[in-house]
Parts: structure tokens; sequence; C-alpha cells
């Protein structure tokens, strides 16, 4: 097994590797700008692990892991338009650079690309490549819609918003494994239960991304602070406001767009009240021991083991 940036920088060469064309300009300089702009690649770093811990060399799932991030990167293009956000790795997001019609087509320029590169030396593994590829995309799709549809309730339990970051976020992760997992030539089991570490790593990693969103730190998350709650997003921590707050401030604050951030920091002030940072915590834990019992029922060999028990830790702590 190599390091997590060993993984990194096979992706990132990849990635340079690629050679998009330049013409249209307006259609491909936004792509080179989004993937030039970093991002911790953790979804191809997870595919070529996988492949590598289950024998393989990493190398024969490159195409699979640089399309699935190319789709991840699709997402986002678009997500930023839907959540209206301006700023995302440090960066002016694509449609407050360019404007949003460049964020339609230059996603879908990206979603195409991927599938082109998914197909690429993916041999016989083709049609089972396709089908995890472009059934995790669709649970995607449904994912963000229940994400906006719940923007407009106020009562999103619990089980919803889990299986709304399931579909929306984990089965990314999941894919990514089952991806390396399927290049490496692993039997169908295995494929799954990598998926299902994926799966449980992603409810973990999206947790903590709506806890970094209202408590990180802009400078290293690269993201603006407080948009969940403009947004009404139902987070978890924003459904545990709800129900648990007996002030009524987080119901009263719900549409109201007139003071940001004081609207951000009242429903701060609640979530404080609530040991809710604390307690966000306790269910990531939860999320990564879990992700750890998976692990567990692949019996990789120690090293390989490790790796992803590492990653699984980090990613429940990771400031961006
Ligand atoms: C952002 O994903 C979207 C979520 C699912 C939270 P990442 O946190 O992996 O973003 P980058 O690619 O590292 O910027
Ligand atoms: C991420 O949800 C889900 C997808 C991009 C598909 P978020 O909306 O929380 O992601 P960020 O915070 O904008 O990266
Ligand atoms: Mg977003
Ligand atoms: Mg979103
Ligand atoms: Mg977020």
């Amino acid at each position: 097994m190599k390091e997590y940036n060993d993984y990194l920088e096979l992706v990132n060469t990849a990635l340079s590797n690629l050679r998009l064309p330049k013409q249209p300009e307006g259609l491909y300089a936004p792509i080179t700008y989004t993937l030039d702009c970093g991002g911790k690649r953790i979804r191809p770093v997870l595919a070529l692990a996988a492949c590598e811990a289950l024998g393989a060399d990493p190398m024969s799932a490159i195409h699979q892991a640089v399309a699935v991030e190319m789709f991840h990167n699709f997402t986002l293009l678009h997500d930023d338009v839907m959540d209206n956000a301006d700023v995302r790795r440090g960066r002016p997001t694509v449609h407050k650079k360019w404007n949003e019609e460049t964020a339609i087509i230059s996603g879908d320029a990206m979603l195409t690309t991927a599938t082109m590169l998914l197909a690429i030396k993916a041999g016989s593994h083709l049609a089972q490549a396709l089908e995890l590829f472009n059934g995790t995309a669709m649970n995607i799709y449904e994912g963000q819609q229940l994400d906006m549809d719940f923007e407009n309730r106020c009562d999103v339990t619990v089980e919803e918003y889990m299986e709304m970051i399931r579909l929306k976020t984990s089965v990314l992760l999941g894919c990514a494994c089952g991806m390396g997992a399927l290049m490496a030539d692993a039997t169908f089991e295995t494929q799954l239960k990598f998926f299902e570490y994926g799966v449980n790593l992603g409810l973990a990693f999206q947790l903590q991304d709506d806890y970094l969103d209202t408590y990180g730190d802009p400078a290293t998350f690269g993201k603006a602070i407080g948009g969940d709650i403009l947004n009404d997003k139902k987070t978890w921590l924003f459904i545990m406001a709800l129900n648990e707050d007996k002030s009524g401030v987080v119901k009263f604050l719900i549409g109201q767009t007139d003071s940001p951030s004081e609207k951000i920091e009242a429903v701060k002030a609640v979530y404080n009240e609530l040991g809710l940072p604390e307690r966000i915590h306790e269910l990531i834990s939860a999320y990564i021991d879990s992700a750890v019992k998976c692990l567990d029922s692949l019996a990789l060999q120690p090293e390989a083991r490790a790796f992803f028990m590492d990653l699984a830790l980090k990613s429940a702590t990771r400031e961006k």
C-alpha cells in the first residue's frame, strides 16, 4: 500500500494528462479552472487504494478513479448554483466567476467526460462499471432534489435527513470503493463490502461537512461559513435545533433573509446551547465505527486495513 499523497499524485498526474480541448474557451476554461483548484480527491484515492488493497495494480483503476473525480466536480458546479454558493476551494465558484449558463454547460461536459473516462480500459468490467456509476449518479440527483425539497419543509426527520445524505454524498464514496474493487477483479461480495465501507465513511463525511459549514474556518474549509443556515438547509444540526429549541428562535428565523450574519449567529447560539457540536461528533464516530466493521468483514492485509482505518478516522476530524 502507498500513502494518501502517493495515490493523490497518481490522480493529479492522470488529470493533468487529460489534455482537454481548449475551444470553445467558454466551455473548457471553467473545467480546467475547477480541476486546477485542487480538492482533497478522496474519491479517486479510495478507488486506487481499494484496488491495491485487493492485490491489483492501482493503475488498473486509474481511468475509473479519474471518472469518479470528474463526476464529483461536475456535481459541485451544479450544486453551487443550486445552493447559491460564492466560494469553493478558496476561489469564486464557476457561476460567480462566469455565470450560471457556464456552470450548467461546463458541468454537462464534465459529466460526459466522466462517462467517457469510465469506459477506458474497462475491458470485461465495462457493463458492471456503467451500472455502478449510473446507478450512483441517479441516487445523487435524487439526494440533491430531496436536499432542495427539504429547504421548504420544517418537519424533516433525522431518518429522512440520513437517507438524503446517503443519496447525495455517501453513495459516491461507496461507488469509488466499489469501482476500485471491481477493477481489481474482486468478487461481487467483496465489491459490496467495500461499497458499504464507503457509504458509512460518506455519512460521516457529510455530517462533518455540515458541521464545518457552521463551525469551520473559511480559510481552511475553502467555502463560506453559514450557507446551510441561510438556505434553511435541514442538516442534522438544524433538525435537532428545531426539535429541541424551546425558545422558538430557530423556527422563527426560517425564511428570513434580511440580516444574514445575525441569523447565522442566532442559530449557532442555539446549536451551542444544546451541545450539538459535541453530539454531532458522537454520531460521526458511530458511522466511523460502522465503516470499520465493514473493513473487518473484508479481512484485508494489516497495512491495507490501517490505510482505510486511518482515512476514516481523519475524515471524522477533518477541517477541510
Ligand atoms: C464536497 O466534497 C461535497 C460534499 C459531498 C461534502 P469534498 O469535501 O470532497 O470536496 P473537495 O473535492 O475536497 O473540494
Ligand atoms: C454536497 O452537498 C452534495 C453534492 C455536491 C452532490 P453540499 O451542498 O453540502 O456540498 P458543499 O458544502 O456545497 O460542498
Ligand atoms: Mg453546496
Ligand atoms: Mg448542496
Ligand atoms: Mg456542505
